[in-house]
């Protein structure tokens, strides 16, 4: 650039000068600083977006033809170039540049490389916040479908398992005290419900991502009066966002997404723990697969469940993506702000670790043996039929009450002499004061005896959890 031409204002002295300060800086007059350069870059990250990016472009490109601003043929060159693109990057021969700022830019320059003037106005009635926006948003519709489909199996996984453990008795536990009979299919659908309804929440989540924010342009609309509907049905959204600055500023779906995600791996967490714990040595009701545990570098007897652990200590991180989700929005002034650029890897990393923890559990849960004598003796030594035992003197008319304590001493005793109370003689059950219990207590004091008892609908009976696996079978 001469000292002449920037001072006469030619057109080739503005080409110039945008070609010496950089992209979009016609106004400046000097190039971006290097450090700012880097600093305000998104494509290193929001690249993931490319395939939405293309998808976004030439839907916006016919409607731009259909609403007579591109002719049919520009239509035709551009989505060909755009093809072409997404070839270049599938085949990683395209680069990427960071001067380019971020994803949307690159392709729109390589496709102004590609075919010139044409491909200069597929910009026209749209701005990158409508167009990031919409991205952000396909990209989490994809991946909403992708997770629940996964969730979907591995629900089925729950029920297959759960199916085989019917009859499976183990301690039920409160305050990881053995508390009551119960069978192990009882608590695997337990963990079942916690599944069915964070995909419900997640595909309840998808019906608001699922909005076209396209044609909302910069904030306010534009004048080339776009066809939104018709651009919402090509790209398969359930609508369009009903205003303008809303559109291209809130992020409330991705927040709405980590709460889901959040929650689920809370709930994951749980199972995971349990995991945990029931492979220890201590417990050893469980046996995971040799695959889905490692060794440790020191000491050779060791078998870690580290997948569970991980998927344990995941949690955390989307929780953290969600509470980065919740204060980048806060006090955001309408409409788009640079800050909303920060979006992206938390929601992308909160995509990543929700798919690959329900992939892994995908990979576990089928493959987790019960060691059924262990549960049942440590369902034995836990004294869990006690409450039956005191529901067998309120039955023959002592009082609540009264039974409790009752059943306590013979508790007692049981400890004292080293006894399950199913080991207990009729006169050590009743002991000095009582003669209530009679022969028939030993049917009520069997585990059997006690989850049957359980007959109804949420109980740990048998008939009951076959009841519910069926029944969910057939709404999955
Ligand atoms: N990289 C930007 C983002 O992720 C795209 C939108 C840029 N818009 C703007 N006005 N600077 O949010």
């Amino acid at each position: 650039m001469t000292t002449h031409s920037s001072q006469n204002n030619s057109s080739t002295a503005t080409n110039s000068q945008a070609q010496s300060k950089g992209l979009l800086r016609g106004r400046f007059s000097e190039a971006t600083d290097a450090f700012v350069e880097a600093f305000t870059a998104s494509v290193t990250f929001d690249q993931r977006l490319y395939a939405q990016d293309i998808r976004g472009s030439v839907a916006h490109a016919h409607m731009l033809g259909n609403i007579g601003v591109l002719q049919k043929d520009e239509v035709e060159q551009i989505v060909d170039a755009l093809e072409q693109i997404s070839a270049e990057i599938e085949a990683g021969s395209f680069v990427w540049s960071v001067p380019l700022e971020d994803v949307h830019m690159n392709i729109e320059s390589r496709l102004i490389d590609l075919i010139g003037d044409t491909g200069k106005k597929l910009h026209t009635g749209r701005s990158r916040n409508d167009q990031v926006a919409t991205d952000i948003r396909l990209y989490l519709r994809d991946a909403i479908d992708r997770i629940a489909a996964k969730q979907t199996d591995l629900l089925n996984a729950l029920l297959d398992l759960a199916e085989q453990h019917i009859h499976t008795i183990m301690p039920g536990f409160t305050h990881l005290q053995a508390a009551q009979p119960i069978t192990f299919g009882h608590h695997l659908m337990a963990w079942f419900e916690m599944l069915l309804r964070d995909r419900e929440r997640l595909l309840d989540c998808r019906k608001r991502v699922n909005k076209l924010p396209l044609g909302a342009a910069a904030l306010a609309g534009t004048p080339y009066l776009p066809d939104r509907e018709s651009v919402a049905r090509a790209l398969q959204f359930d609508g369009i966002c009903a205003n303008s600055l809303d559109a291209v500023s809130d992020r409330d779906f991705a927040i709405e997404f980590c709460a889901a995600a959040a929650l689920t791996l809370t709930h994951m967490s749980r199972w995971c723990e349990e995991l945990v714990l029931w492979s220890s040595q201590q417990f050893n009701f469980v046996e995971l697969p040799d695959r889905f545990c490692t060794g440790s570098s020191i000491m050779p007897q060791k078998k870690n469940p580290d997948v569970p652990e991980l998927i344990r200590g995941k949690t955390g991180r989307v929780n953290g993506h969600l509470m980065a989700l919740l204060t980048l929005m806060k006090s955001q002034p309408l409409a788009y702000n640079k800050d909303n650029q920060e979006d992206k890897e938390p929601l992308f990393d909160a995509i990543d670790t929700l798919e690959d923890c329900t992939t892994a559990l995908l990979g576990l849960v089928p493959n987790i043996v019960a060691n059924k004598e262990v549960m049942r003796e440590a369902t034995l030594k836990g004294f869990t039929t006690a409450t039956d035992l005191a529901d067998y003197l309120v039955r023959k008319a002592v009082p609540f009450r009264d039974a409790h304590e009752i059943v306590g001493q013979a508790v007692q005793r049981a400890v004292t002499l080293g006894k399950t109370l199913e080991e207990l003689s009729i006169e050590e059950l009743n002991g000095p004061d009582s003669s209530v219990i009679t022969q028939d207590v030993y049917q009520v004091l069997s585990l059997e005896g006690s989850v049957a008892a359980r007959d109804h609908a949420g109980g740990t009976a048998p008939s009951q959890v076959s009841a519910a696996i069926n029944h969910a079978r057939q709404h999955l």
